[in-house]
């Protein structure tokens, strides 16, 4: 799918896990002795990184020993801080080679590859089999969904009765119009915002209910502008995001920030259930 294509190619540029690798070693983070502490600079490749994951984390009904779906997993980070958290499975599928490579790769750095399995392909066509998981979750990855029914679908169809679907994403904000470049697009290629009111409507008709949205606008904005205040003063540390979104990463996060303050954007978390 030549969408797909575009979206894997924006993400994903050249060797990943060397690029990693090489800021390890710049940043004096060992590769053999490294912890996923240690990574999450970099592996919670979303707005706000580790802290984000936590919140979220803090509020899903996640047991030991489940089994959960990370949907467009990226390079891992929040797949493996909650199969170490709560002593559960993780299943990661990504469409962006790269990363995937990248994930299994720093899963193996850090002797967690019994306990997290990431595979490449697309969210909207998913390789796993009918009530599957006890929980799946999705952060800032449906910005790039051309066909969100599709994609709740798949999630819907792969959970087990009763299980959690989480996601985090960048809504469209009343006033639309993006200033680009954005993390998940240069230029409005791949982008596919929604207004958070019709996602909740095609969560629902997926099969979803108990639909609760959280605002996250605030919060990311305040995450924006520390990583601004640190790049433009230069003490923006060695190891982080940039290394991922490469030479645009100041403009993309000046981008972020602006479109909340003007409202073209509207960041939201969303919990919801399969009906038991
Ligand atoms: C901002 S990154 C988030 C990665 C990860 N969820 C995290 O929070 O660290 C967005 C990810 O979504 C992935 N992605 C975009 N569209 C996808 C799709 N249709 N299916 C699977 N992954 C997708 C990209 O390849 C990229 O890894």
């Amino acid at each position: 799918m030549a969408d797909a294509q575009v979206i894997s190619d924006h993400w994903g540029k050249g060797d990943v896990f060397a690029r990693i690798l090489e800021a390890m070693e710049r940043a004096g983070i060992n590769p053999a002795t490294v912890t996923i502490e240690e990574l999450a600079p970099v592996d919670h490749f979303h707005a706000r990184g580790f802290p984000a994951t936590i919140e979220l984390a803090d509020v899903l009904p996640i047991k030991e020993g489940d089994r959960l779906v990370d949907i467009g997993c990226g390079i891992g980070g929040p797949a493996r801080y909650l199969a170490k958290r709560f002593r559960c499975h993780v299943d990661g599928i990504d469409i962006t080679a790269p990363f995937v490579d990248a994930g299994n790769r720093l899963s193996e750095l850090v002797g967690m590859t019994g306990m997290v399995e990431f595979r490449h392909g697309d969210g909207q066509k998913l390789p796993y089999a009918d009530d599957s998981f006890g929980g799946g979750y999705s952060q800032h990855v449906t910005m790039n969904v051309p066909n969100r029914d599709l994609f709740f679908e798949e999630a819907f169809r792969v959970l087990e009765p009763g299980a959690f679907f989480a996601l985090t994403e960048h809504g469209l904000g009343e006033v639309g119009e993006l200033h680009h470049p954005v993390p998940w697009s240069e230029d409005g290629s791949g982008s596919y915002l929604m207004r958070p009111a019709n996602t909740v409507a095609c969560l629902e008709r997926a099969g979803f209910e108990k639909v609760e949205v959280t605002d996250t606008g605030e919060r990311y904005l305040a995450g924006y502008k520390a990583a601004i205040e640190l790049a433009e003063t230069g003490t923006a540390p060695v190891f982080g995001v940039h290394i991922l979104l490469g030479k645009l990463a100041l403009q993309i996060v000046r981008n972020a920030a602006r479109n909340i303050e003007e409202r073209r954007t509207h960041p939201v978390q969303i919990v919801c259930y399969k009906p038991k």
